[in-house]
């Protein structure tokens, strides 16, 4: 079938970004009967989410009981079953792993942060332990004999992000979602209040809905004809750098105040990660390099006689607040955002997408979850007109 042909029918939804987000979106679609089409730039899963760490992690870096917490919590907690259901349909391992992480404690204001982490969540009623620097050490003989204290988060856990892409992709195309990469959208169409669907560089597409999923270039996209609420969302980028052990160098993920070490199922550890403001520059630095391994050799000094394999950096899509921008906007009223996903975007996709496709499907029987977070990520709450 030729482009203008497959492109001239009426699809109930057009997502526009194939990441983490958008693919997981498409999926919960697909498997919910509606036809799907989603519209990637480049490659599905090549941008943000492939340079991500995979960490699982709501409750490590937490400073309070808020709604973003919540969210976090509630997504991982979907996880065991997303995993198992994605392995069911495509014989993809996430390979979701749940021995834990660790939060390690090098100074006197760590060990006081960590202490009201550890008391906050324990009353809150998660599950915190409280280590000493000897405990941590007996757990992982790599961290550092200078860790003073430590937290052992047992249900902050980890996948493979890259795996994870795979497999929302085999399952999304086993639901009938269709996946048009290299087709990058460069306007949405937008009529009265009544999103049409998108201009894009392989023709116009016709969708009921529309679903922004496009990582940091969402506020890119332009509208045509049309008053816009338009979320602001910004590039921030982050550096990762890739050892290779010859032996198993860690089970647990190990994280400080300024940095982390995943260890990998094929040995891999990555070591992350830089938080910086540079537009859309998705180079690898020295001063970065130098920033992510003095942090990842405070918490593990053994790293340093490792073999560095490989190097990356990913921009993160942060929204105004750092929170993510989820659902529809008053003037136009089938468009969705399902953006601004910042430092979590592998852990709150699973969670993301039941919320975008429950608000698509009308449906109710888990309204009351969806509820509760529509207001704290409604794309409202910085709503900006342009004329
Ligand atoms: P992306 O993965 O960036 O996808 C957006 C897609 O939209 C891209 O594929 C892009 O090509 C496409 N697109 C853009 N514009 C257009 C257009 N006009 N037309 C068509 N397509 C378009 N999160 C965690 O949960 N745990 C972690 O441990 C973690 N670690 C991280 C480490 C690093 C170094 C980085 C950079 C990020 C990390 N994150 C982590 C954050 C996570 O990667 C992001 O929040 C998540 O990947 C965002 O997913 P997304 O689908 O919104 O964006
Ligand atoms: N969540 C890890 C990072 O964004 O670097």
């Amino acid at each position: 079938m030729r482009n203008e042909e497959v492109f001239k029918s009426k699809w109930d939804v057009a997502v526009v970004g194939g990441g983490v987000i958008g693919l997981s979106i498409a999926r919960e679609l697909g498997r919910r009967g509606l036809s799907v089409a989603v519209l990637e730039r480049g490659h599905c899963g090549r941008e943000a989410s492939f340079a991500a760490a995979g960490m699982l992690a709501p409750q490590v870096e937490a400073e309070s009981a808020d709604a973003f917490f919540h969210f976090g919590c509630l997504s991982r907690d979907l996880y065991p079953s997303f995993a198992k259901e994605l392995f069911e349909e495509t014989a993809i391992s996430i390979e979701l792993d749940e021995t834990g992480t660790l939060l390690l404690a090098f100074t006197e204001e760590d060990e006081r942060e960590a202490e009201h982490r550890r008391a906050w969540q324990q009353r809150a009623g998660f599950e915190v332990e409280r280590l000493t620097g000897a405990e941590a050490r007996a757990l992982e003989p790599n961290v550092s004999p200078h860790a003073r204290a430590a937290l052992r988060f047992g249900h902050d856990w980890q996948v493979e992000n890259r795996q994870l892409i795979a497999a929302l992709i085999a399952s999304a195309r086993r639901y009938n979602v269709s996946l048009y990469e290299h087709t990058e959208v460069l306007a949405l169409r937008v009529e009265k209040n009544h999103a049409l669907g998108v201009e894009t560089t392989r023709g116009n597409l016709f969708a009921k809905n529309l679903v922004i999923a496009s990582g940091a270039w969402s506020s890119r996209l332009k509208v045509a004809d049309s008053f816009f609420v338009a979320p602001t969302i910004e590039p921030v980028r982050g550096q990762m750098f890739c050892f290779k052990p010859e032996e198993v160098f860690a089970r647990h993920v190990l994280c400080s105040p300024r940095g982390y070490i995943v260890p990998r199922r094929d040995r891999r550890l990555l070591a992350g990660a830089t938080v910086e403001r540079v537009g859309f520059d998705k180079s690898v630095t020295e001063a970065g390099k130098r920033f992510v391994l003095r942090n990842a050799q405070e918490i593990a000094p053994s790293l340093r006689r490792l073999p560095l394999i490989d190097s990356w950096a990913g921009l993160r899509p942060r929204g105004e607040s750092a929170w993510p921008v989820l659902g529809a906007t008053s003037d136009v009223d089938n468009l969705f955002y399902a953006v601004g996903h910042f430092r979590n975007g592998i852990l709150l996709a699973p969670l993301t997408a039941r919320i975008i496709a429950d608000m698509i499907t009308g449906r109710t029987d888990s309204s009351e979850l969806t509820d509760k977070f529509v207001k704290a990520f409604s794309p409202e709450r910085f709503q900006m007109i342009v004329a």
